[in-house]
């Protein structure tokens, strides 16, 4: 069995093709980073825009690449959400239509869902139940995981998620969009402890996070120098990178210790940062990350995650399938 899978929920237009026996057999990968730059982040508008432009080509590509006729996949699999809706609409109708003239199903996709179940794109693959901590530029959670679709969420963001902080800081440092990357590359030139930054609701009990509080602790900290030179940048960039990942690995080493669970799997774009995979080796447990290159948004989570649905019948009817807004817990 084939599975096309389509994202467009934010600033990517990912495409690949996932197939049983061998896994994922092409796929490619479109950045609108250099469209948002000036912006400072993504503009849905022009998001959706660009998405019409790419996504056809990209599939045409992706087919040819993987050396499959259109007639050859079994089932088209979109990202239906949660994301920015004039961008998901891009893809979700072209997946649907396209879908419909191969008279093959159509699988709409959680986002979040696809980055937890890109972890199992990974030569080692945790064991059930386990927990996911899913960090993105939309969304920070803490998932327990019994089973495929059988998720209860034990914390998340009560404002920004972990990669909205890394980008929000970016822009007061005067650094470039995704903020995430070029905070950690600034960060390896920073000296420990000029600055120290919160570690936000880590010293009450619960599994929830806030860390819309640090951008005003590092504007304030920019505000308070006298020069924001290079160094001044980095050193405001590495206590900063400390601050979230000290903050993430506190309430994942609750979450391990609450729940008695001994397995963790790290997934979104946030999970890319290296820090963070360096500290979580302390954990009293068996960490689990996809590739790299799948941490941040592509075509390959969506197709696999479309597989995953559809060798167990699940599919979407004709109605094309867009959710801006949707709890990973509420994934039928
Ligand atoms: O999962 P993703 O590609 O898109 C969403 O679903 O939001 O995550 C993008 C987020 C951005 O906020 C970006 O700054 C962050 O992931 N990010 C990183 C790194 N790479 C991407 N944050 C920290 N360190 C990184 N290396
Ligand atoms: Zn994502």
């Amino acid at each position: 069995m084939r599975v096309l899978g389509i994202e467009t929920s934010c600033d990517e237009t990912g495409v690949a093709v996932y197939d049983t026996k061998q896994g994922i057999i092409g796929q490619n990968i479109y950045s609108q980073v250099d469209l948002h730059a000036k912006y400072g982040g993504v503009v849905p508008e022009l998001a959706s825009r660009d998405h019409i432009q790419k996504t056809l080509p990209l599939i045409h590509q992706t087919i040819a690449d993987s050396e499959l006729k259109i007639e050859e996949i079994d089932g088209i699999a979109y990202t239906a959400g949660p994301g920015l809706t004039p961008a998901l609409m891009v893809g979700a109708t072209l997946g649907r239509a396209l879908a419909w003239s191969l008279d093959v199903p159509a699988i709409s996709v959680h986002h979040m869902e696809a980055h937890l179940l890109a972890t199992l794109l990974a030569p080692s693959k945790p064991q059930l139940p386990f927990i996911a901590l899913l960090v993105s530029g939309g969304h920070t959670m803490l998932v327990k995981v019994g089973d495929f679709g059988d998720y209860e969420i034990l914390g998340e963001s009560l404002d920004d998620a972990a990669g909205e902080a890394f980008d929000k800081t970016a822009k007061l440092l005067g650094l470039g969009y995704p903020g995430g990357p070029e905070i950690a590359q600034l960060a390896e030139k920073g000296t420990p402890d000029v600055f120290t930054f919160p570690r936000p609701m880590t010293d009450r009990p619960g599994l929830d996070f806030s860390f819309s509080g640090l951008k005003t602790a590092v504007q304030t900290a920019v505000n308070a120098v006298d020069e924001l030179d290079v160094q001044t940048r980095a050193d405001i960039a590495l206590a900063l990178e400390d601050a979230i990942v000290s903050t993430l690995f506190i309430k994942c080493r609750r979450a391990l210790e609450t729940h008695g669970i001994y397995q963790l799997v790290l997934a979104g774009g946030v999970a890319a940062n290296q820090s963070l995979r360096e500290r979580m080796i302390r954990l009293d447990a068996t960490v689990h990350y996809p590739p790299i290159s799948l941490c941040t948004d592509n075509g390959a989570m969506i197709a696999y995650a479309g597989h995953e649905r559809l060798r167990r019948g699940l599919s979407t009817g004709l109605a094309v399938d867009c959710r801006a807004r949707w709890s990973i817990e509420e994934i039928e």
